[in-house]
């Protein structure tokens, strides 16, 4: 039988940067046997490809210009970007680029772009698709959306210890009160702009991390899949 695009199971999962949507959407992918897909590292991609360029995030003409030239592709295990073939994993976590995937992807031409991209790169049996629009804008016939929230300070402490341990940027821009203060701007920009901010559907299961470990939030989001018709591996 050929499966029809009505029979992937697709899982959203938004909610703020350090909330832990990364590492509970890839669990979550593994136990289900679902594909899964970071709509966050496409913006990102495009973000440092302006860095790089020169183009100012914001210039949604510009933007537009930019994107047609370039190719955004995901490895295999959706874990790594290739940017026009370049494997650019490590570049898109520095938080220059994460000030300017956030900025840039409020131009209508950046969501238009990926938004077409993101649809088409689902797979059966199901893909997790994490983001902060993927419930309300991307997929709103998502089979189950999640939204994960944290305490700001402990999405701050996580990011930050994820930036050290990493070694993505210098010390001082992993710092705590630094990584405080930009997630903050981070998400003022993305939950009041224009196009798809940063929002939780009206249908979503609201999940709050700040006192939850991995191992139990993960386990949520099974049964909820689960007593979807989901049944997990
Ligand atoms: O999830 P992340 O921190 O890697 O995302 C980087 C930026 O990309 C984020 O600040 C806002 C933007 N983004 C978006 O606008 N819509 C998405 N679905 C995912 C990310």
């Amino acid at each position: 039988m050929i499966e029809s695009a009505s029979d992937i199971f697709i899982l959203a999962i938004d909610g703020p940067a350090g909330a832990g949507k990364s590492t509970t959407s890839q669990r979550v992918a593994r136990v289900l046997g679902f594909s899964y897909l970071d709509s966050g590292a496409l913006y990102r991609c495009v973000a440092l490809a302006a860095v790089e360029a020169g183009v100012v995030p914001d210039d949604d003409a510009a933007m537009a210009a930019l994107i047609s030239t370039l190719s955004v592709e995901p490895t295999a295990d959706g874990r790594s970007f290739l940017l026009n073939g370049r494997d650019v994993s490590e570049a898109i976590r520095a938080p220059e680029v994460s000030q300017a995937a956030s900025r840039s992807s409020a131009c209508p031409s950046v969501r238009s772009a990926l938004l077409a991209w993101q649809r088409g790169a689902v797979r059966f049996p199901g893909t997790v698709v994490e983001g902060r629009d993927i419930g309300t804008v991307v997929f709103p016939g998502a089979d189950l959306k999640i939204y994960l929230d944290a305490d700001p300070d402990e999405r701050a402490r996580r990011r930050s210890a994820e930036l050290v341990e990493t070694r993505t940027t210098d010390a001082e821009s992993a710092s705590l009160g630094k990584v405080k203060a930009e997630m903050a701007e981070r998400d003022l920009r993305d939950s009041t702009r224009k196009v798809a901010p940063l929002a939780a559907a009206s249908d979503a299961v609201v999940i709050d991390t700040t006192h939850s470990g991995l191992d139990q939030v993960v386990a949520r989001i099974v049964a909820e899949a689960t007593a979807r018709g989901r049944v997990a591996k």
